[in-house]
C-alpha cells in the first residue's frame, strides 16, 4: 500500500477483522484508548468556559469524527486536545500517558500531528518546502517520507516546484495533510480537511484518509460534511455547544432519528 510506512508502526490486527469497515468500536470498553481528550472543560484566555465535559477519543488506525454545527466547539475541542487552549478541568492522555501541560510543539514530538481549519499551508512556499516545513522537528532523512506522501498524492508530485498557493482548494487541503504527515504522526487530528471543495474531491479526501487510517495512523476529524463523514466513521460526536450531545458509532449516528432531525437535515 502506497502509505504503509509513513506511520510509525504497522497496524496490529488487534483481534478485530481488516479494513476499517470492518472495524466495530466498542464503546465504553475497558481499555484506555489511544488518544482521549477526557472530560475537558476550558475557554479562551480569561474568557467563559466553551467546552464543558467534552470527551473525543480515537483508537490506534481508527476514524472519530466530530459533527455538530456552526460554533458548538469542534475546533476548540481540537485545539484543547492538541494543547493550543488550557484545559481548566480534565485532562488529554495519549498512549496511557497524561500529556495535559504539554505544549503542541511536544505533542508534535509524542506521535500528533494537526490540520488546523484555517491558514494550514504556506502559500508562498512551494509544495515540496511546505513539507520540509512540516518535518521540521525531524533530525533525520525525510526522503522516504515525502515519497509516501507523493504516493499518496500524486499531484502533489507533479506540482512540488509550484507555489502552494497557486493550487486548488483540494489540492492545498493534500498539501496542509501530507505536511502533517512528515512527522510520521501516530494520530492525524484534521479540522475541516473538505471545507469548500466539490464533492467528487471530498469523496477522493475520505479515500486517502481511509487509506491513511488503514496504515495505524489515528484520524480525529471534524467535518462539515456530517453524513458522508459518519459514514467512513469507526465513532461519531454530537457537539452542541461546547458538550457531548451524541456518541456512537458512525452508523449508529446515522440511524439515530434524533441526530438525523437536528444534524443530518432528516
Ligand atoms: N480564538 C478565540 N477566542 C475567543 N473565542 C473563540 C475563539 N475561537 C472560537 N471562539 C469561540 O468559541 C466558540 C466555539 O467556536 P469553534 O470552536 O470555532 O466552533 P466550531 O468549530 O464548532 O464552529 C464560539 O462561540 C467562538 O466564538
Ligand atoms: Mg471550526
Amino acid at each position: 500500500m502506497a502509505a504503509s510506512s509513513i506511520g510509525l508502526e504497522p497496524m496490529a490486527p488487534k483481534g478485530r477483522p481488516p479494513g476499517i469497515f470492518g472495524a466495530r468500536r466498542r464503546m465504553g470498553g475497558m481499555s484506555e484508548p489511544f488518544l482521549i481528550g477526557d472530560t475537558m472543560t476550558g475557554g479562551y484566555g480569561k474568557g467563559p468556559d466553551i467546552l464543558h465535559e467534552c470527551t473525543v477519543k480515537v483508537d490506534k488506525g481508527e476514524i472519530a469524527v466530530i459533527v455538530g454545527p456552526n460554533g458548538a466547539g469542534k475546533s476548540t475541542a481540537m485545539k484543547a486536545v492538541f494543547g493550543m487552549l488550557d484545559v481548566r478541568s480534565g485532562a488529554v492522555r495519549l498512549n496511557g500517558e497524561d500529556i495535559t501541560k504539554l505544549s503542541p510543539q511536544a505533542r508534535v514530538a509524542k506521535g500528533m500531528g494537526f490540520v488546523p481549519q484555517t491558514s494550514n499551508i504556506f502559500t508562498s512556499m512551494t509544495v515540496e518546502e511546505n513539507l520540509e516545513m512540516g518535518a521540521f522537528i525531524r533530525t533525520d532523512d525525510i526522503a522516504g517520507t515525502m515519497a509516501q506522501v507523493y504516493d499518496l498524492f500524486p499531484i502533489l508530485k507533479e506540482k512540488r516546484n509550484q507555489a502552494a498557493g497557486e493550487l486548488s482548494g483540494g489540492q492545498r487541503q493534500q498539501v496542509a495533510v501530507g505536511r502533517a504527515l512528515m512527522t510520521q504522526p501516530q494520530v492525524l487530528m484534521l479540522d475541516e480537511p473538505t471545507a469548500g471543495v466539490s464533492p467528487i474531491v471530498m469523496d477522493e479526501l475520505f479515500d486517502r484518509i481511509i487509506e491513511v487510517a488503514r496504515t495505524g495512523i489515528s484520524i480525529l476529524m471534524v467535518e462539515q460534511n456530517a453524513r458522508q463523514a459518519l459514514e467512513i466513521a469507526d465513532t461519531g460526536y454530537v457537539l452542541v455547544q461546547g458538550r457531548n450531545a451524541h456518541t456512537g458509532t458512525g452508523k449508529e449516528l446515522l440511524a439515530d432519528p434524533d441526530v438525523r432531525k437536528s444534524f443530518l437535515g432528516g
